[in-house]
């Protein structure tokens, strides 16, 4: 059976990075209404900052070169590394259990909200790293769809273009963990066009790329 894990980190209430992730995971539960899908939202409930307890666990998988999963799960020691993992491994888990992963990631300073970062950092752990032999890891095979929404435009060919540090981000990011071989990036642009009065005249552009953000997470949706 299939499963979607659905994750946001917008915490605006008309967020366009909800709207494009929700009509993607719409899309999905219609299609496969049996399977299992699981909902994480990192503004409402966000992931406690990674830690000097888990990071001595991540130390010591590395430096003892674990990479079974079932040796990680039991690897912290009693006391405050133990509930330092005990917020980490469900999120390991949940990434595991998932085919699908629609991630909402709208783009702040150039980059990606904090929120989604301290995530990022909880769950990263070494033996979800591909293996650099063979290239193949934990969570390589799964399909992750990013719903991305941003206040300018930063296609090729316009000013900002190099400064796009959050789709490079999440491609680097996702994939040291193999997450990055079947992604797909909706981006809604202009954003901002919707309250700034100078940006006003791109609203068409806005509203183009918004309207393509959404088709773009039906169709994938769909082929999924
Ligand atoms: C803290 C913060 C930082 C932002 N930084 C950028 C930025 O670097 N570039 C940009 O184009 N828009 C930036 N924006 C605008 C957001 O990307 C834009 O409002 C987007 O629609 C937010 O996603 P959401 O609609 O899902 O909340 C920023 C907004 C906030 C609140």
């Amino acid at each position: 059976m299939t499963s979607l894990l659905h994750i946001d980190s917008s915490p605006r209430f008309t967020s366009v990075s909800r709207e494009i992730s929700a009509e993607f995971a719409r899309t999905w539960r219609k299609n496969n209404p049996e399977s299992a899908y699981v909902y994480r939202d990192l503004a409402a409930e966000p992931v406690p900052h990674i830690d000097d307890a888990q990071i001595a666990v991540m130390h010591r998988l590395e430096s003892e070169g674990v990479r079974d999963l079932a040796a990680a799960r039991n690897a912290a020691r009693p006391g405050a590394e133990a509930d330092s993992w005990a917020v980490a491994w469900p999120l390991v888990e949940e990434l595991l259990a998932a085919d699908t992963i629609v991630l909402g990631v709208p783009m702040y300073n150039f980059s990606v909200p904090s929120t989604f970062k301290a995530w990022f950092d909880r769950v990263l752990i070494a033996p979800l790293i591909a293996d650099p032999q063979t290239g193949v890891g934990p969570l390589t095979g799964k399909k992750v769809v990013v719903a991305s929404a941003r206040g300018g435009a930063y296609g090729p060919n316009t000013p900002r273009h190099d400064s796009d540090h959050q789709e490079r981000y999440l491609r680097a990011a996702l994939g040291m963990i193999g997450l990055a071989e079947d992604i797909t990036f909706l981006h809604a642009e202009m954003t901002k066009s919707a309250h700034v009065p100078r940006l006003a005249q791109f609203k068409d552009i806005a509203v183009a790329s918004y309207r393509a953000a959404l088709d773009g997470a039906r169709t994938h949706a769909d082929r999924c």
